[in-house]
């Protein structure tokens, strides 16, 4: 039977695995899942073996650097690494610390390298230790020399393309390897079928595509998450069926860029067509998606959007900057103006919804004028909020050889004025929903006041009101009684309806 632990680690997909009976005396199997299902049980009975040694439970703790789709790989790797037997723990203070990281801009590594050295004072105290790296930084072959030169107490160390391989790895680390190293360069495959450990059991993300083919000229996620892979169109449906039967109301459909699904697939489907597949599925209430390029967003999607009951008001649109100039230097593929009117368009088809952005601030060769085009663009979408980064020069990007790199000083007082811009319109737009009643889902108790809750609209503002635990996971109708700028106070529709008769 499955208990509800099976059904948040999503191990439907494998119900019939009794790790028990498979057998470890022959070969591993060569193909997937059943290879990495072999490991897993290889795995478990060494973590089983250890902890009766030890007389405790072995601990595993991930820490995960960067972007959703990092966020997304990790609830793998913990799915896999529950299978094998750990034990959450709560801290780096664990049998088994993998860290998951970025490498989009050069303070994350710095980051990463900073907190090995704690890592390592532990892996002193704890012999057990196994230390492990994983995610985009890997997929730098400098960083991987850097760690073999002066971070030799590295147990396991893996990229971006062969995440589903860590019981795979672990098992060559058990059998006495020391410094277990495997970079892939890049993919074509895809493995379905894995186990997956959820944050929330409500809600979860879904990739839908790999890689990015745009070559944004100041970007490194090309090089190291490799080339657009589209997911077939049956195998999403299918994962999102089961997550629903687990008891999923809300998916984020993850890429890089969104809008490019499908074009490569032996049959060919666009996003737009996908969304109106998944919209058939029942029980499924909410779909997000994240990330759409400017360039490939089509009219089919706007209707797609317009129309759909489930899709979520909101639209993460990174402009990058608003300055023709720039954006072509960027390689981004459209101009101020053609931004400007895919922005219209949407407002108006779609009056309701949330626009929220990237910016880079910084960017070789960037003048006051062409900061201005960006502060511009900023005053006349009215951004709902926007992400905002110091351009960071990345080795082996085109922008890393241009010339006028924009000095410090001047990046950090166009960053600072940008980010008082932003703010001040954010504010401005953020409450327009205040009086009106939204559908939110409640997300978790609210970790600032006892007896409330913590939801979001389709829109992604988040709502504090009071109510009871049992509400978590559920679609709820609440009346926005105040906006707070970036959030709003609410009241959950009869207790507003009360409160208002009271009035
Ligand atoms: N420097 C600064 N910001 C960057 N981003 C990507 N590469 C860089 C870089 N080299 C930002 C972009 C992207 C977001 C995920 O990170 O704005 O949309
Ligand atoms: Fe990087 Fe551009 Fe691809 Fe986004 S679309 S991941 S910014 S290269």
């Amino acid at each position: 039977m499955k208990t509800m632990e099976d059904v948040r680690r999503n191990t439907y997909f494998m119900t019939s695995i009794d790790y028990e009976t498979i057998d470890l005396s022959g070969l591993p199997p060569e193909t997937e899942p059943a290879r990495q299902q072999y490991f897993i049980a290889r795995c478990r009975q060494w973590v089983t073996e250890k902890s009766e040694e030890l007389g405790r439970p072995m601990t595993c703790f991930i820490s995960t650097f960067g972007c959703q789709m990092n966020a997304h790989d990790s609830e793998k790797l913990m799915g896999i690494l529950l299978e094998a037997g750990f034990t959450e723990g709560q801290s780096e203070e664990s049998d088994f610390v993998l860290y998951n990281t970025c490498t989009v801009r050069e303070n994350a590594n710095q980051r990463v390298y900073g907190r090995l050295g704690y890592l390592n004072s532990l892996k002193k105290k704890n012999p057990h230790m196994i230390i492990s790296l994983c995610g985009c930084m890997m997929q730098e072959p400098e960083v991987v020399e850097k760690l073999k030169k002066s971070y030799r107490f590295v147990d396991i160390i893996f990229g971006t393309h062969n995440i589903y391989k860590l019981a795979e790895l672990l098992s060559e680390r058990i059998d006495g390897r020391k410094m277990v190293i495997d970079i892939w360069k890049d993919t074509a495959k895809i493995v379905e079928d894995l186990p997956s450990e959820r944050k929330y059991p409500f809600k979860s993300g879904v990739n839908i595509m790999f890689g990015c083919n745009n070559f944004c000229s100041y970007c490194i996620v090309p090089y190291v998450r490799g080339r657009e892979r589209s997911r077939n169109p049956e195998d999403i449906i299918r994962e999102i069926e089961a997550l629903v039967a687990s008891g999923v109301v809300e998916i984020m459909l993850l890429g890089q860029n969104v809008n490019s699904y499908g074009k490569n697939l032996e049959k060919p489907i666009t996003f737009a067509e996908l969304l109106q597949q998944i919209e058939q599925i029942e029980g499924l209430e909410r779909i997000r998606f994240m990330t759409s390029h400017p360039k490939d967003l089509s009219d089919e999607l706007i209707e797609v959007m317009k129309h759909s009951r489930k899709i979520c008001r909101h639209l993460h649109l990174p402009l990058q900057s608003g300055s023709s100039r720039i954006l072509n230097l960027m390689n981004r593929k459209y101009t101020k103006e053609q931004y400007l009117t895919l922005a219209a368009k949407i407002k108006e088809a779609i009056p309701d919804i949330s626009l929220t952005t990237d910016i880079i601030v910084g960017f070789p060769g960037e003048t006051e004028e062409d900061f201005e085009e960006t502060m511009d663009v900023v005053q006349r979408v009215r951004y709902d909020s926007a992400f905002t980064f110091i351009y960071s020069k990345r080795t082996g990007t085109p922008a890393a050889s241009m010339e006028d790199q924009v000095p410090e000083d001047v990046v950090k007082e166009r960053f600072d004025r940008l980010l008082k811009e932003v703010q001040a319109i954010s504010a401005q737009v953020c409450g327009r929903e205040v009086h009106t009643v939204q559908e939110v889902l409640v997300e978790e108790p609210d970790d600032h006041e006892e007896g409330f809750l913590t939801g979001r609209l389709s829109n992604n503002t988040i709502v504090h009101f009071p109510g009871s635990r049992e509400l978590i996971g559920k679609i709820v109708k609440v009346y926005l009684e105040q906006s707070k700028g970036f959030y709003y106070m609410g009241r959950q529709l009869d207790a507003a309806r009360d409160s208002l008769k009271d009035k």
